[in-house]
């Protein structure tokens, strides 16, 4: 089976590539990602040799980039990871999560339509759902009730994804995951963020009073979970993926500092996420029931196992911590109670 792969070259979606061609001989990938700041092809030197492996550079927004892979490679099943990712960046400027996550989505579903695609599998996350209370976990039929332009994006893709099922009986799933964390993650996200800063003995920034609650799952386990959908997953329904590990964003950051033997006095309070979502938690029996899923990986274990890798990957550290990476944080880190205040006017 020939798979067309997009985002392939971030964090998920090479753990996706790494994991599947590590497990299954019948599959052969095609990578199609643009390689923006995120996409990286060392994530991916492990297959890069490997005959069932091909990349190809491309945007799924340009039609005539996703024509030509498809004449090229002829993919029976896509699976769509290739998306802006990260809330801060959409808060900051909001157009290329319109462009990528909406209309590049569409412009996918579109070619994949014509070409007789078996199976469109899009990848979602919870932060469609909105915020919870103290209780309760999203349930796939919860109503979407997204808070930054980064879920909006993803909520507005996934009803068209589905819509592509209703009007026309296209194949199309969409699977809603919890918070990923593991190796290869770009230092945006707040694990890598907190690992590399200690690291390097810089400050760890946690926004407002660090009670945000996140749901936090190891990638690979992530990806085990997409491979499943592609295997099981019907046409038409939506299944949520999650661990059980809910942990408050101060937990998180205790956790990292114990495992890593440095002092808490590296924790610095600063100024809160506009529109931060308080409380994320999955109900994921679904899957459990119809497909026999389980999460086998203990918070504790996955993030010692994560810490270890970026401790050993200095080089690639090096490599994403470039000027514009240094930029990025300036913006976001060292002035952010100026640019919030200049937001906020
Ligand atoms: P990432 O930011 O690490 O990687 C995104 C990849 O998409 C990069 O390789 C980038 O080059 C590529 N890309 C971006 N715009 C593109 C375009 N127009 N055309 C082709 N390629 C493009 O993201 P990630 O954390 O690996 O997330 C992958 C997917 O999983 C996303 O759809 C995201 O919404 C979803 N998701 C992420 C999480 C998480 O915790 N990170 C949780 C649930 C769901
Ligand atoms: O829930 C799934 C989502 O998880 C994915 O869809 C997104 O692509 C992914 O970015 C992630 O979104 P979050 O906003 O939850 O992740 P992030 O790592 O940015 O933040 C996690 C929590 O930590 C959140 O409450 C904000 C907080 N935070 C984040 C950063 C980067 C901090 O306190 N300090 C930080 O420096």
């Amino acid at each position: 089976m020939k798979v067309l792969v997009t985002g392939g070259a971030g964090f998920i979606g090479s753990s996706f590539i790494r994991y599947v061609l590590r497990n299954r001989e019948d599959i052969e990938i095609v990578n199609f990602d643009k390689l923006t700041y995120a996409g990286n092809l060392r994530n991916l030197e492990e297959v890069s040799t490997d005959p069932r492996y091909a990349f190809v550079r491309g945007d799924i927004a340009e039609p005539d980039h996703v024509g030509a892979v498809f004449q090229q490679h002829h993919p029976e099943v896509v699976v769509n990871f290739a998306a802006e990712t990260h809330v801060d960046r959409s808060i900051e400027d909001t157009t290329p999560f319109l462009r990528t996550n909406v209309a590049g989505t569409q412009c996918l579903l579109e070619q994949s339509r014509r070409s007789g695609i078996t199976k469109f599998i899009q990848i979602s996350t919870d932060e469609v759902y909105g915020s919870l209370g103290t209780q309760g976990a999203f349930r796939e039929d919860t109503p979407l009730d997204p808070s930054s332009p980064y879920s909006a994006s993803k909520a507005s893709a996934d009803i068209w994804t589905l819509s592509y099922f209703k009007t026309f009986g296209f194949p199309a799933l969409v699977t809603r995951c919890s918070n990923n964390y593991g190796p290869f993650q770009f230092p945006e996200k707040l694990i890598p963020v907190l690992v590399t800063n200690a690291m390097e003995g810089r400050m760890l920034p946690i926004y407002g009073d660090g009670l945000n609650v996140r749901e936090w799952i190891f990638a690979d386990e992530h990806s085990r979970a997409v491979l499943m959908a592609l295997d099981l997953g019907r046409a038409g329904e939506v299944y949520n993926i999650g661990s059980g590990h809910e942990k408050t964003n101060l937990e998180v950051v205790r956790e990292v500092l114990r495992i890593m033997g440095k002092p808490e006095s590296l924790i610095q309070f600063v100024k809160d996420r506009p529109g931060h979502d308080r409380r994320y938690a999955i109900d994921c029996s679904k899957i459990q029931r119809e497909w026999g899923w389980q999460s086998a990986v203990g918070f504790g274990a996955g993030l010692a196992e994560t810490i270890a890798w970026y401790q050993s990957r200095q080089d690639w550290i090096q490599g994403i911590k470039d000027a514009s990476y240094l930029s990025y944080y300036d913006r976001m880190y060292t002035r952010r109670d100026e640019t919030l205040s200049r937001l906020n006017r």
